[in-house]
């Protein structure tokens, strides 16, 4: 069966590029910072090769963490397998979590709102798998707040970015649509990655902890 999501060189691509962002990058601290604190059951959407897992606190009972692409998958359940928490590695979308309503203390996105294909859909996914005042920690680039960058982000969301890299788009407005979604944002710090040098389309990022707001 075909998988949903099917970008086998994006996937080679990414599963070198992160671990070089993380080591040299600065984005290990970065994924430190967003799951510090959590405790009980965690779902993580889009988990990639799994970067994330060994920084998952050690309060933290399961994660359910899902890729829908079948290399980063398959990198993913190796990282979990080498985690200091359970992981649990599970296909699926975002926009269609194979999991039941309210089952999860808190939700994880971490680069990739930029690429699911419908956002609104997947924060209300990830809204119904929430308990009531669960967190959803937050880990995203997005649009620009300069008027040049935020132009030519647009420019290369209509034209090659999404189809170099996997269906990213970098235009998005991770805050607006979450708070869209029916999350209230507790905590957002702005970061720029790489913290300095030349400024690519993915450098804004945002980093925070929204919580379902009833
Ligand atoms: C840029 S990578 C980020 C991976 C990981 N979250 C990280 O922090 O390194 C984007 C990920 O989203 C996944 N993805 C693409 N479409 C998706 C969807 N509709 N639902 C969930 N994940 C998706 C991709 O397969 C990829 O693993």
């Amino acid at each position: 069966m075909r998988d949903t999501v099917h970008h086998p060189l994006f996937a080679r691509f990414y599963a070198r590029m992160s671990v070089t962002m993380d080591a040299k990058g600065g984005v290990a601290a970065y994924r430190r910072e967003l799951l510090a604190g959590l405790s009980g059951r965690v779902i993580e959407v889009g988990a990639g090769n799994g970067l994330n897992f060994a920084h998952y606190p050690r309060a933290v009972s399961e994660v359910v963490a899902i890729e829908p692409e079948r290399r980063l998958r398959q990198l993913a359940a190796t990282a979990g397998m080498r985690a200091e928490v359970p992981v649990d590695v599970v296909p699926g979308v975002a926009e269609a979590l194979p999991v039941k309503s309210e089952a999860f203390d808190a939700a994880v996105a971490s680069l990739v709102l930029c690429t699911v294909r419908d956002l609104p859909r997947a924060l209300a996914e990830l809204r119904r798998v929430l308990r009531p005042g669960g967190e959803l920690r937050f880990f995203e680039h997005g649009l620009a707040e300069g008027r040049v960058m935020a132009t030519a982000q647009r420019a290369l969301d209509r034209t090659v970015w999404p189809l170099l890299f996997g269906g990213c788009h970098t235009a998005r407005d991770p805050l607006a649509a979450i708070t869209a979604a029916g999350f209230e944002v507790v905590t957002r710090r702005r970061i720029r990655i790489p913290e300095t040098g030349p400024g690519a389309p993915t450098s804004p990022c945002v980093l925070g902890v929204a919580r379902r707001a009833d």
